[in-house]
């Protein structure tokens, strides 16, 4: 069976990976139906313009992106850490949260800006969200997911990537750093919203 081109609006090894491993779970039936492709895949080498005020209207912007210049099927997604005590913040500032300081894109210096926001505050509460644009047959679809849990009052853990240290999902005693990668993805907000889209695509 010939398979239909699906473009992921991303470069980044690892989150194509973890779709290509979801969609492999799924079955030959859904697996031998779609081609995963990266940016790279397809030729695209520039900066897609990012700057929405909402997780749903950026990863919209890179799909429709792709979707025009390439005129392939594709998906993006978006994903940031929000803290009740901030309104939300960081939200989609994940990534450049520390830029005032001086710090672009840095995962310590973010980390440090929280924990220092947070010092004197008792609520801790916070969760990661991601959301999924999929551009397939001229429709649009959304998928979300979401991890709440709490900023804890020091780094712990080496594994992931970003505010993993400092994040414990609720119900554990651990923080995403310190769990493996199989662990992290079956209650996370990227697993989660992964595996909504993989659902939509299972019946289509
Ligand atoms: P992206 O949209 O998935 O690239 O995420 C944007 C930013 O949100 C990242 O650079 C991180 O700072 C933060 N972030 C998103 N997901 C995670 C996660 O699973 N762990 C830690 N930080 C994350």
């Amino acid at each position: 069976m010939k398979k239909r081109k699906l473009v992921f609006a991303t470069n980044n090894a690892n989150k194509i990976n973890e779709v290509k491993a979801l969609l492999e779970a799924c079955g030959p039936e859904v697996s031998e139906r779609y081609e995963v492709l990266s940016l790279h895949d397809i030729g695209c080498f520039e900066d897609i313009p990012e700057n929405s005020s909402t997780f749903a209207g950026n990863a919209l912007q890179k799909a429709e992106y792709v979707n025009v210049h390439y005129d392939v099927d594709c998906f993006a997604d978006d994903s940031g850490l929000e803290v009740r005590a901030l309104g939300m913040d960081p939200g989609v500032r994940s990534a450049r949260y520390a830029q005032d300081e001086g710090y672009d894109h840095n995962s310590e210096a973010n980390n440090e800006k929280l924990l220092r926001k947070l010092k004197r505050v008792r609520d801790r509460s916070a969760q990661f969200r991601t959301v999924i644009v999929l551009l397939m047959d001229g429709k649009m679809q959304e998928f979300e997911g979401v991890c709440r849990g709490e900023i804890t009052t020091e780094r712990s853990g080496s594994q992931g990537f970003g505010y993993d240290p400092i994040f414990r999902p609720s119900g554990y005693d651990i923080t995403f750093a310190e769990m493996s990668m199989e662990e992290k993805n079956a209650i996370s907000h990227r697993g989660k919203a992964v595996r909504a889209l993989v659902d939509y695509l299972k019946e289509h």
